[in-house]
This record gives C-alpha cells, structure tokens and sequence, in this order.
C-alpha cells in the first residue's frame, strides 16, 4: 500500500469516527443492489442530476456579471457575451442546459410510463418526481425573464397576465405575481430571487428526498418485476448487482456520450435554430411593441397548445392545469396488474403510442402560429391526450396482459 493510500485512509477512518460516511457510502452505493438488467432508459436519472450540476455552476458564474435591472439587464448579458472572458461559453452552457435538463427530464419520466415505474410501491416517488418537474417549468419561466429580451418580456408578460382569467381572485394575483401593473423592474428583481435561490434550493432538496425515496423502495426495471422478492442467504436480491462499482461505471459511460452531444450543441449549434434560443430575444425588451407572435419555448409549448385550444381563456388555464395534473394520478388510474411494457396487452400499448403523438404533435402546434385548422388539430390531439389518462382505469383493466416473468430475463 503507498504511503498517499495510508494516508486516505487514515483520514477516512478519523472521518468515519465522527460522521457515518461509510455506513452512508455502502447503503447508498456499495452495498445498494440495483437490477441487473438496467437499459438505455436508465441513464435519464443520473443525466438529469449531470444536468443540475452544470445548471447549478454555470449560474452562479453567470450571476457574477449579470445586472438584475430593467435598464442594465439586456446589456449585461451582451458584455457576457463579448467582453467577459469564457462568458459565451458560460451562457450557451446554461441555455443549452435549460432544453437539455428537460429532453432529459422527459425522457426520464417517459421511462415510468413505459415500465410502470409510477406503480406500487413507487407512487411517493413518482410524486416528488412530478414537485421537481413543476419547480423545474417554474425555474425556467422564472429564468427566461432575465436576459430582457422582446420574448422574454412579452412570454412573461402573457403568462402572468393569464391569472387575470380566474374569477374572484384574479386581477389581485397577476399584480401580486407582476408587483406592478406591467412587467417592470419590480417583476425582474423578484423574478432573479426565486431564480437563482428559492427554486434551486428547492429543487436541490426535493433530488434528495427522490434519492431517498428510490433506495427505501429499489428501483423497477425493464421487465418490472421487484427484484427483492428472490434473496440469497445473505439477503442480497439475486437479480441485483452492487450499484457501486457496476452502475457507476456503467453511468460513466453515458456521462461521456451525453458530454459529447451537449458540447457539440453548445460549441456548434446554441440557438438550436430558435428552439433553445429564440430569435427575437436578441432584441431587447420594448413594452410598446408586442412581437407579433409570442411562442414560450419549446417545452411548455404542449401545455400552450392545449391553453389555445379551449375558447374561452379560464377554460383553456383550467385545461392547461389538468393535463400537467393528471400526471399525478397516474399510480391510481393505472389499473394493470402488469408494470412493464413487455408484458402489457394491445390496449395499453395503442394508448401509449396515440399518446405520445399528441404529446409530440401539440408540442408542434404550441410553437405555431395560431390558423383554424391548426386550433381544430391541437383540439383534437388534446382530446386523446386527456383520453390517454380518463380511459386509463378501464382499457388498464380490461387489457390482455401477459405472464410476467418471475426473475428478470434481460
Ligand atoms: C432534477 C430532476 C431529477 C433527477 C436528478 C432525478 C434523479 C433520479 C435518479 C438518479 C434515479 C435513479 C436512476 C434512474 O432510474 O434513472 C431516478 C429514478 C426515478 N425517477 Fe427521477 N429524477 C428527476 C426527476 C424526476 C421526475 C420529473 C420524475 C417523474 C415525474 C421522476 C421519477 C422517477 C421514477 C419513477 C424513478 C424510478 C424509476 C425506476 O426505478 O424505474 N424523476 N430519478
């Protein structure tokens, strides 16, 4: 053993005499034992934390130069841009984050639907899941604010003023969210507050209730079934394998390929044509000039859909609530006695896939300009999105499912 080991490990050992890092270490990595037959759809979670750190980094940089001021705010980010050594590659790290942080949050959250991960006794979960999905959309309405472009001001300035619709309490929210009666200075420094520290902290906190939740109940896999119910003598599940040294390795190497594609964006296609930075948010924000047509990014623009499909505007906020809240019900409409795919019947697999088109295509129409013909196809692709979770007790229960397997096959 060389001397700088010795050394380690005598310090890891003064540690381990005042605070439980190994106890905590083998129940959380060494000793967690992890389905063996982790696939592809696996790697969205520990991408979705790779995220949170260089969202985390690259903001606190940014903050050191940024002015969160209605007159300074447009500039300071420009002076990011040219004049502050390495701040182009800082801010295209962060904007490229903000779309990546929700491919890859989606595509985690994809994987539930498709291995029933959201089931029994995963619901706690999959519900704290759904809090840092919702912080997470706040965060980035939150976010988009600040560089004061013509989209930042005016997205922001429609959203907010959508509350107005609520009955009652209406009007008094949208100036309480705004603190004036437009988007202003006021909006914008309230706006950098829940931004950069009341939502990170946050989301921060609900990552690691998630953690602890998933190693309380282990996690599902491809096939789903639970890997505890077969234990050798030890106790150890015999379809599990040492999260530590198999899955970190193995997470590594997605870790690599997701760095890969990220710099590739950052360095050679940022402004992903419009989709992660939007054209007119090159202009700064003018309040006597709307553009003349306001889309949010990318990732809201599903929700958006489903908001202008409804005709009257407290009819589309109340559509919009429900689609993102049914998500949370999702444990208790699911009605299947199967968690995965593999084993599902024909009824669910036809749902699953009508749903995803929708979801695709609304996506599509949120980020076009509003036509007749495109309102009636956002109309229609929200009816089978809603359909997707409505029908859910019945096609779940009706369906012809497979024989699950006892142990995990691959
Ligand atoms: C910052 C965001 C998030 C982070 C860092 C995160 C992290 C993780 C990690 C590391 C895992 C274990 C590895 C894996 O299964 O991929 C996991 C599992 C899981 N997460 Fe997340 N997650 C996030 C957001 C979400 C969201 C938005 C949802 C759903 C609404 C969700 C639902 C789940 C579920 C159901 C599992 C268990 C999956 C299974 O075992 O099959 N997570 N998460």
């Amino acid at each position: 053993m060389s001397t700088a080991t010795k050394y380690i490990l005598v310090l890891r050992d003064w540690i381990d005499d005042r605070f439980p890092l190994m106890e905590e270490w083998n129940k959380h990595a060494g000793e967690y034992y992890a389905p063996k037959n982790f696939n592809f759809w696996y790697y969205f979670g520990v991408l979705s934390m790779v995220v949170l750190a260089i969202q985390l980094v690259t903001g606190i940089w940014l903050t050191m130069n940024y002015k969160p001021a209605a007159d300074l705010a447009f500039a300071s980010v420009e002076y990011i841009m040219r004049d502050v050594e390495w701040g182009w590659w800082i801010r295209y790290m962060h904007s490229t984050g903000a779309s990546a942080f929700f491919i890859v949050v989606y595509l985690h959250m994809y994987r539930a639907l498709l291995y029933g991960s959201y089931k029994s006794p995963r619901e706690l979960l999959w519900i704290i899941g759904m809090l840092i999905y919702f912080t997470l959309m706040g965060e980035a309405f939150f976010g988009y604010l600040l560089p004061w472009g013509q989209m930042s001001y005016w997205g922001a300035q429609v959203i907010i003023s959508l509350f107005g619709a609520l009955p009652f309490i209406g009007e008094d929210l949208s100036l309480w969210i705004r603190g004036d009666f437009v988007v202003s200075d006021v909006t914008l420094n309230r706006f950098f507050a829940l931004h950069v520290i009341a939502l990170p902290l946050v989301i921060c906190g609900l990552v690691v209730v998630h953690i602890l939740a998933l190693h309380e109940v282990g996690s599902n896999n491809p096939d789903g079934v639970e890997i505890k119910k077969h234990k050798n003598a030890n106790g150890i599940p015999l379809d599990g394998i040492a999260f530590h040294p198999y899955y970190t390795v193995k997470d590594l190497v997605g870790v690599v390929v997701f760095l890969i594609l990220f710099a590739s964006v950052v360095f050679f296609w940022p402004e992903m044509n419009g989709y992660f930075l939007e054209h007119a948010n090159f202009v700064p924000a003018d309040p006597l000039k709307t553009p003349e047509h306001i889309a949010p990014v990318w990732y809201f623009t599903p929700f958006y859909a489903i908001l202008r499909a409804v005709p009257s505007q407290l009819g589309g906020i109340v559509a919009m609530g429900f689609a993102q809240a049914l998500f949370f019900l999702l444990p208790w409409l699911d009605r299947s006695p199967v968690k995965s795919i593999r084993y599902r019947g024909i009824k669910y697999k036809i749902a699953l896939t009508a749903f995803t088109i929708s979801f695709v295509m609304l996506g599509w129409l949120g980020m076009q300009a509003p036509t007749p013909s495109y309102t009636w196809m956002a109309r229609g692709f929200a009816t089978v999105y809603f359909l997707y979770f409505l029908l859910m007790p019945l096609y779940t229960s009706m369906d012809n499912d497979k024989p699950v397997p006892d142990r995990v096959t691959k």
